[in-house]
């Protein structure tokens, strides 16, 4: 049994336990996924200054998001069909990130419900993140199911109302539940674990959606769903509604220019979270890390920042506090995690990057992550 001790550990295992048509929807991103590499590939190029003989003891990562204590500065990101990656997926992900003291958000296309969820975790609060569709009356009362199931954050994405092609999807006919083609049949075969979960449970559609949209039949494919249902007209008078019905904090999340980083601002949210949606959406655009600084710049002294793509370390989760981000989110890594080993994998990547942060805080000569700054980065090595 390998000793795991990093997330490209538990992505190794995942990709050999989870069928493939669901490991690749998560490993993979749009196109030529160039801003997928760049996510990760443009954290590694921001280098940290080392301190020596600085007093290391009484460590501590605990901060706040939107004014919610943390354990540290990371949330888990809202992903689609997470059931799918492991049985229970949602619920096991939920109750790790309860254990371990950060939020977990849960995606409308999960496939265990917000009721499900909240049920698992004895009422705890989790934040939802939500997608809207045309059907309003629909959205309406999923807003008020993630209310009436103590959610303590919507967080409301805006950069996927149309969806990014993502090749790999197309030709593996991405569905959930997976259709019984001979082809699904043979990769399954080669996935007992995750079969004998999926058998042991009821959970394998969409859960927040199946049986609460009317004259819906057939949604198991994402994109044929998302291409007929999620409304393409989205607009900023729209987020003033939601924010209205919602009435709790409230988190914009795909941002990437600092011009919508203004129109964030204007609309009242409590926080935005600067993201390209993992690179899963428009190729070519500049890495979350890269987009950070300059809506910082712009808005980060009257709005809370948060940003996702391409965390992988602790290192990665300091290097973005350290640029002005309050927190952020990992996506791929909590479903790695969650694809090889079930909750015990959520809880044991949560500690992998605890401990990655907390070490490297403290080589960069600090213990307490809210004096963590710009000053800890090398200069010349860090976008402005
Ligand atoms: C959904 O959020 C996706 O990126 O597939």
């Amino acid at each position: 049994m390998t000793v795991i001790t990093n997330v490209e550990d538990l992505r190794v295992i995942a990709k050999k336990r989870v069928p493939r048509m669901f490991y690749d929807y998560a490993d993979s991103g749009s196109w030529t996924e160039s801003t997928y590499r760049a996510n990760e590939s443009d954290f590694q190029k921001i280098k940290l200054r080392q301190r020596i003989l600085i007093n290391m003891e009484h460590r501590s990562t605990v901060t706040k998001m939107i004014g919610q204590p943390v354990a540290m500065p990371v949330a888990i990101a809202p992903t689609g069909m997470t059931g799918m990656q492991h049985a229970d997926g949602e619920i096991l992900g939920a109750q790790a990130a309860k254990a371990f003291g950060i939020p977990f958000t849960l995606s409308t296309m999960s496939i265990c419900s917000i009721e499900d969820v909240s049920k698992h975790t004895g009422g705890h609060p989790f934040w939802f993140q939500l997608y809207v569709m045309k059907d309003r009356d629909f959205i309406e009362r999923l807003i008020d199911r993630a209310k009436a199931a103590n959610c303590s954050a919507l967080v409301l994405t805006l950069d996927l109302q149309i969806l990014g092609q993502r090749h790999k999807d197309l030709k593996n006919g991405l569905s959930a539940p997976p259709k019984l083609t001979l082809a699904n049949l043979i990769n399954i075969a080669t996935k007992p674990r995750w079969a004998m979960g999926m058998l042991g449970t009821p959970r394998r559609q969409f859960g927040n959606i199946v049986g609460h949209v009317k004259g819906v039949t057939d949604m198991s494919r994402l994109s044929e769903w998302t291409s007929s249902q999620f409304d393409p007209a989205l607009n900023w008078g729209d987020v003033e509604w939601i924010k209205k019905r919602w009435g709790g904090k409230l988190i914009l999340k795909g941002i990437q220019d600092p011009e919508d980083a203004r129109m964030a601002l204007n609309s009242g949210a409590d926080a935005l979270i600067v993201s390209n949606h993992g690179g899963r959406q428009l190729d070519g655009a500049n890495s979350s890390i890269q987009s950070l600084p300059g809506i910082v710049d712009a808005v980060g002294k009257q709005i809370e920042i948060h940003m996702d793509g391409g965390v992988r370390s602790g290192q990665d989760v300091l290097k973005a506090r350290a640029l002005g981000a309050q927190g952020c989110y990992i996506g791929r890594p909590f479903l790695y995690a969650l694809g090889a080993m079930g909750g015990p994998g959520v809880t044991k990547v949560l500690e992998i990057l605890h401990k990655e942060l907390d070490l490297t805080m403290a080589f960069c000569g600090h213990t307490d992550i809210e004096t963590v700054d710009k000053s800890i980065l090398l200069p010349g090595t860090y976008p402005t």
